[in-house]
């Protein structure tokens, strides 16, 4: 990837230890974490049920980090407003939650936070086509979203790539993040396809050093 390029990680709090929520998302942010992601789930557009938006709004006073709200729900567009009140920065709808994604993603930009939009792994890149100037963040899921600890789908890389090319056409600075199956033995073939922005859970929350575990998926050591 091009030097000039800043890696950012952001470490998802669905592997944190929940009965210790607070402590954790102090410690990653000491451990270097760029952004919090916080992937939210209904148990209808993926089959399993996380957290809404008050825990967001817990959590937002007493940490720095940008949030980073990933809605895997359907619909999405009841809730935007109270995410936005909660306390996210970035707002992320999935292409496949419903029929008026374009409407989605002017409603987050009109409540003042940053849209980005996620694409499931059977999705292509070219449903982006006509929306890519209204994000400033694309999210390629690679794992099938609603738990942690899946194995990284390799058929994602192309469309990685894909997607880096189409966003380097705009000349706009749009982040593009992976999330699933992000570690140290993946991490290095997405950014390499041209993502720049890692959310990781397991590998991360389920290590005892996070500092280092941070280290490695950017490719450094500590
Ligand atoms: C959707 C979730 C997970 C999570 C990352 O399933 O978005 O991908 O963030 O889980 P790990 O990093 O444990 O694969
Ligand atoms: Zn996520």
């Amino acid at each position: 990837m091009p030097p000039e390029r800043r890696i950012r990680v952001a470490p998802s709090i669905l592997a944190a230890d929940f009965s210790r929520l607070r402590e954790d998302i102090d410690a990653v942010a000491a451990a270097g974490a760029d952004w919090l992601h916080l992937d939210v789930m209904d148990g209808h557009f993926v089959p399993n049920i996380s957290f809404g938006p008050f825990v967001v709004k817990a959590l937002r006073p007493h940490s720095r980090l940008p949030f980073d709200a990933h809605l895997m729900i359907a619909p999405a567009d009841p809730y935007l407003a109270a995410f936005a009140e909660a306390g996210a920065d970035r707002i992320t709808v999935h292409a496949e939650a419903g029929p008026h994604l374009h409407r989605s993603l002017q409603t987050i930009r009109a409540l003042g936070k940053q849209p980005g939009v996620a694409l499931n792994p059977a999705t292509p890149a070219e449903a982006l086509a006509c929306v890519l100037d209204m994000v400033d963040l694309v999210l390629v899921m690679t794992v099938n979203p609603g738990f942690g600890g899946q194995s990284f789908l390799d058929s994602q890389l192309a469309k990685i790539a894909q997607v880096r090319r189409m966003i380097d056409a705009t000349g706009r600075d749009i982040a593009l993040q992976v999330d699933g199956g992000i570690a140290p033995g993946t991490a290095g073939r997405a950014l390499a396809a041209g993502a720049d922005t890692l959310v990781a859970g397991t590998a991360i929350f389920a290590t005892p050093d996070y500092a280092a575990a941070i280290a490695a998926l950017r490719g450094t050591q500590l």
